[in-house]
């Protein structure tokens, strides 16, 4: 019923002549790798390019933030509907690094959702605990407080254009995966939230993403877990054959 998604989160990463060589290795390698959904979100400054090395193939174009604002006087800033105009079919939304080290709030992640849903953009938001917060077994809390604060406000039919991903921030970039168990336990959590906030067919309905050191050697297992419908992919998606493989195990 959920069809497997699996997102390449870029990051800052890359140049000009890699972002094109990724791209068109990924879109060559994506005919035959298989059924799932696919998305990779470079930088901003290469979305043209990469729009152009992916176009004809299924894979679809994504971006790692967004502002709030359609237009106007907001320096520095890339719009949603400027996305659109680029062919990004996703927007990755609430990522931990936007929150920890540019202070992203849950109330400003709920705004750049809802300039989100007001294009065509699928969100992709993501939720996630620190290790202290694990430690204190609080997880639950941090995530369900992440939920209440991003998703504020929305409708369920708002709610059902969106993707939740929970990336634990101790298991991002660190080698240290979550457990195909500690995954699944987060995940069907959140199903349960989503459940008590809107309706058992959304929270069954809605794609729930797992990032955090996914690699090609891991994807199997986590992507295994019965609430586990994609991964969102750091430094691995870097790599044709390892994103590539990470996609050939979400079949
Ligand atoms: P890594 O896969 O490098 O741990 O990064 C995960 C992530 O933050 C994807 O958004």
């Amino acid at each position: 019923m959920r069809r497997p998604l699996i997102v390449g989160n870029w990051k800052m990463n890359s140049d000009k002549a890699g972002a094109a060589a990724l791209a068109s290795a990924i879109a060559k390698g994506f005919a035959t790798a298989g059924r799932a959904d696919a998305a990779v979100c470079p930088p901003f400054v290469y979305l043209p390019l990469v729009a152009d090395a992916i176009a004809g193939s299924a894979i679809a174009l994504g971006a790692q933030n967004m502002c709030a604002e359609p237009s106007g006087a907001f320096t520095g800033e890339v719009s949603g509907p400027m996305l659109v105009d680029l062919g990004c079919r996703y927007v990755i939304l609430g990522h931990s690094e936007r929150r920890q080290l540019f202070g992203e709030s849950d109330a400003v992640v709920n705004r750049k959702l809802i300039a989100a849903l007001k294009t065509s953009l699928t969100p992709i938001v993501c939720v996630g605990e620190l290790l202290a917060q694990r430690e204190a077994n609080q997880t639950t809390d941090v995530i369900q407080s992440q939920i209440a604060g991003s998703l504020a406000g929305l409708t369920a039919d708002e709610v059902r254009r969106i993707v939740v991903a929970y990336e634990p921030v101790w298991a991002i970039g660190t080698g240290k995966v979550a457990t195909p168990e500690q995954a699944e336990a987060v995940h069907l959590d959140l199903r349960r939230m989503l459940a008590t906030r809107y309706n058992d067919q959304l929270a069954a309905e809605t794609r729930l993403l797992y990032g955090g050191s996914v690699k090609a050697d891991n994807a199997r297992s986590l992507l295994a877990c019965p609430n586990v419908d994609g991964a969102l992919v750091g430094g691995a998606c870097l790599k044709a054959e390892e994103f590539l493989a990470i996609i050939a195990a979400a079949n």
